[in-house]
């Protein structure tokens, strides 16, 4: 099962060599417009950030749209009018963004997305740095083929609709579970990346399925979800992790903890440190540099094995 970890990209292709110094970049303004709280994962991607753009001595501008793509537009239409020097927005969904991203380039404002991608031309952005969604979902797919040889009933917690994080895991997982005629997604629904919304969307999965009798495993688009999931799997009197296995994405420091106490099974790291690439990214196009379109952030998948160990280093 180790060398599932061997097929995820190593994090380190992360830092793109751009050769810059900080010191270009602390004279620099750059509006920053994220999605929200909506999960663990996305607390530390902001505050990831923002430590990031105060060690550079960036003046950054932040705006938390609280999960609505008009807030996004908003705020981007404001750095656009402030003068930022270049934007970073962590898209909601993928669509609708083609009119305000043609703004930010008109006025000659690099944007990058981060974490999330958008369906809009990529002339219309500088660059996207994020994890490849559909690899996430592959991986987690193969873990569980592995783990049940081929046979499972799984209900899937689906991330926020219209998201690529949502869409590209489906995608991900599908394309290799479909090499697998005993492997049934059996209920697939969004509990919106929340707690809440996984405990929520469990709760009506295990009472569709006879208590969970038929329920293999879940495969969750996010740890928060996962951890929703197995207070729901409790309270149903069943034991998650042993009785329904549970694969999910993000590795959250709680995800390591349910992962040390037998409660879910595997994770797959989605790295929140993305704004050094991201600034790097604006700072080298400013000087006329190339940048890749996509600098990608792909992680490992963990299992139990090593669960206790790493929630002692992730939590501290
Ligand atoms: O876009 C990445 C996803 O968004 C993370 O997996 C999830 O936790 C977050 O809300």
């Amino acid at each position: 099962m180790k060398s599932l970890k061997q097929l995820a990209v190593s994090t380190a292709a992360l830092g793109v060599a751009l050769g810059l110094s900080f010191a270009a970049q602390a004279e620099m303004m750059i509006g920053f417009s994220q999605i929200g709280s909506e999960s663990g994962w996305r607390t530390s991607e902001t505050a990831s950030i923002k430590a990031e753009a105060e060690k550079r001595g960036i003046d950054l501008k932040f705006s938390d749209a609280q999960q609505k793509q008009e807030n996004q537009i908003k705020a981007v239409r404001s750095f656009i009018a402030q003068g930022v020097d270049g934007i970073l927005l962590a898209p909601v969904v993928e669509t609708g963004w083609d009119q305000v991203l043609q703004e930010a380039k008109d006025a000659g404002i690099p944007v990058v997305l981060v974490d999330r991608g958008v369906a809009a031309d990529e002339s219309l952005y500088l660059t996207k740095v994020a994890s490849d969604f559909v690899v996430e979902g592959a991986l987690a797919a193969a873990w569980l083929a592995a783990e049940t040889n081929g046979v499972c009933d799984v209900v899937e917690l689906q991330g926020t609709v219209g998201s690529s994080a949502a869409n590209d895991r489906k995608e991900g997982f599908e394309s290799v579970v479909g090499n697998f005629p005993g492997i049934n997604i059996i209920r697939s629904q969004s509990g919106d990346f929340t707690r809440s919304g996984g405990k929520e969307v469990m709760e009506s999965f295990l009472k569709a399925e006879d208590g969970g009798k038929n329920i293999c495993a879940v495969y969750a688009h996010n740890d928060d979800m996962a951890l929703g999931a197995v207070q729901a799997i409790k309270e149903a009197g069943l034991n998650p992790g042993d009785d329904i296995l549970i694969v999910s994405i993000d590795a959250v420091p709680d995800i390591f903890k349910a992962m040390a106490d037998g409660d879910t099974n595997a994770t797959i790291e989605l790295n929140p440190h993305l704004g050094g690439p991201s600034f790097d990214a604006i700072a080298a196009a400013k000087e006329g540099k190339e940048v890749p379109k996509w600098i990608k952030a792909n992680g490992p998948l963990y299992l139990p094995d090593t669960a206790a160990e790493e929630y002692k280093m992730r939590s501290k």
